[in-house]
């Protein structure tokens, strides 16, 4: 099969593994710079109302060992695609991968999937409504909303979040209501609106980040920040170690990523004194740390969990 893997560079720990792991199962991978194919639109002209794609182009790598790659300026047809849309292009990464589900192309992540997850105010509603748990928080932006958030989520300290963020950074620990109102403002200057959280401070700087690929969690790792801190980012010197999951866990990961419509994820739990909450989900998981410290081959599974699925779909 023809397994596109969308993404920048096809030296990253990640994407290295997914052409490897495609190798070697005799599939053949095509790592495709996700910025560089050209989204067109055009009716059909039967007047169908369906997206007919023309002049796609692309540069596509194509290699059997780093680093030879070879390029065409065409977009190859491919049977599946793994998207690793890195945040700084959700915009566009999410319109490519839309443009390739309208013609077929099996995903392990829907172009909603991305842009549901990428957004953590989308993406806690959509978890909250599905009957999930998750820390108690409030999209506010003036000093009133957020003196009312407050009084509903509770004493500070009180963590201040982006809306979009990742590798821990936008992510804040404010001490008192007068720096929440600081900090909000400052945002508020830069167009930026924030979500304002409980601080779930039993849970000390650690978590739980779980790889979801299809029905299965394959592999679980606890982290545990570093020099105090409140986030156990491995990307800000958090350690971690093999994870086990409770079966509760385990079922509360895959209910997570089956609401935002994403077939592998990462997804972050904190452990809080009402038991388990739901942090995050990540659309484009790192696999390096996670494969690192649980020793478990993730990126094989997910070329597993992919050639299912395009064997369904051929089969339907
Ligand atoms: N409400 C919270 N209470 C306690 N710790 C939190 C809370 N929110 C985030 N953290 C810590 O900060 C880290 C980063 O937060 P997260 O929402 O996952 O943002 P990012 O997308 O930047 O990773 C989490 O992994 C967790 O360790
Ligand atoms: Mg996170």
């Amino acid at each position: 099969m023809k397994i596109g893997i969308l993404s920048r560079g096809e030296t990253l720990y990640s994407t290295r593994r997914l052409i490897e792991a495609a190798w070697s199962r005799g599939h053949e991978p095509i790592r495709i710079d996700t910025l560089s194919i050209g989204v067109d639109f055009g009716m059909s002209a039967a007047g169908d109302g369906r997206v007919r794609l023309v002049n796609v182009q692309t540069a596509v790598s194509h290699q059997r060992y780093l680093p030879k790659s070879r390029h065409i300026n065409y977009m190859p047809h491919i049977d599946g695609m793994i998207p690793r849309i890195g945040s700084s292009i959700t915009y566009y990464g999410v319109a490519v991968v839309r443009m390739l589900q309208a013609r077929g192309v099996v995903t392990t992540a829907t172009a909603d999937g991305i842009a549901q997850s990428r957004d953590k105010s989308q993406s806690l509603q959509l978890m909250a409504r599905a009957g999930l748990p998750v820390p108690r928080t409030v999209l506010a932006t003036t000093p009133q909303a957020a003196l009312a958030a407050m009084q509903a989520i509770g004493k500070p300290p009180i963590v201040v979040k982006l809306i979009e963020g990742t590798q821990g950074q936008g992510v804040f620990l404010v001490p008192n209501v007068a720096t929440v109102t600081a900090v909000l403002a400052k945002l508020r200057s830069v167009s930026k609106p924030a979500l304002i959280q409980e601080y779930i401070a039993e849970s000390k700087g650690q978590d739980t980040r779980i790889l979801v690929v299809g029905d299965r969690c394959v592999a679980a790792m606890r982290r545990s920040s570093s020099n105090g801190d409140f986030r156990s980012n491995l990307h800000l010197g958090g350690t971690a170690v093999t994870a086990q999951l409770t079966p509760e866990i385990k079922q509360l990961a895959i209910a997570a990523t089956k609401a935002h419509g994403l077939g592998v994820a990462g997804v972050d739990i904190l452990d809080s004194k009402r038991g388990a909450l739901l942090l995050e989900i990540n659309s484009s998981p790192g696999l390096e740390g996670i494969e690192a410290t649980t020793g478990v081959d993730v990126a094989d599974a997910i070329i597993q969990y992919l050639e299912k699925r395009i064997k369904e779909k051929l089969a339907k």
